[in-house]
């Protein structure tokens, strides 16, 4: 059976994705920073006879946290065959590059950047395991320089 890791998977994005996979057969570890949160989503697939599903706890921008869910899913498997890094936030959108404080950058990247860094690199012995190893970094259009660079794009003034 493929495996799968999804980062902020215990709703939105990262739980439909879930779905998705667990419909096509691969087994998933449903990333999430609360262990209560995760479970609550692990329960509610169960439900939906998705039972190919575990939560692993991890917090992307908790160094400690990424390293302790490598060794709780290196106990569990050999290979990764999927790693998915949904987990993302957008501080408080919107906000503007002249004002924005400074802690809210700060947190936006260590989730979004520092936190996909390190995630990859923790899960990626795993991943190289595989045969057919896949990662997936889930971005948005506020992550685009050519947008950005747009002034007729619909948030070039944001
Ligand atoms: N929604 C959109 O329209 C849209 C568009 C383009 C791209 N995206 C991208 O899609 C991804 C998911 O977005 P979404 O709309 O599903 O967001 P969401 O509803 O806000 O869900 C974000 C998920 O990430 C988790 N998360 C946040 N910080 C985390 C951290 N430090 N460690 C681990 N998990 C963390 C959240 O956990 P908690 O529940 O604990 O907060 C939640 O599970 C993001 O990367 C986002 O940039 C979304």
């Amino acid at each position: 059976m493929k495996t799968a890791l999804i980062t902020g998977a215990n709703k939105s994005i990262g739980f439909e994705t879930a779905k998705v996979l667990l419909k096509n057969g691969y087994y998933v570890y449903l990333g999430s920073r609360d262990l209560q949160r995760g479970q609550q989503a692990v329960d509610t697939l169960k439900a939906e006879g998705l039972t190919a599903v575990e939560v692993l706890q991890i917090d992307v921008a908790d160094e400690q946290s990424v390293q302790q869910a490598k060794e709780n899913l290196s106990q569990k498997t050999q290979s990764l065959d999927v790693l998915i890094n949904n987990a993302g936030i957008l501080g408080s959108y919107d906000q503007k590059a002249s004002d924005v404080s400074l802690a809210t950058v700060r947190e936006v990247y260590d989730t979004n950047f520092f936190g996909v860094i390190q995630v990859t690199q923790a899960f990626l012995p795993l991943v190289q395991k595989s045969d057919q190893g896949v990662i997936v970094n889930v971005t948005s259009g506020l992550g685009s320089l050519t947008l950005h660079s747009d002034p007729n794009w619909k948030h070039y003034h944001v």
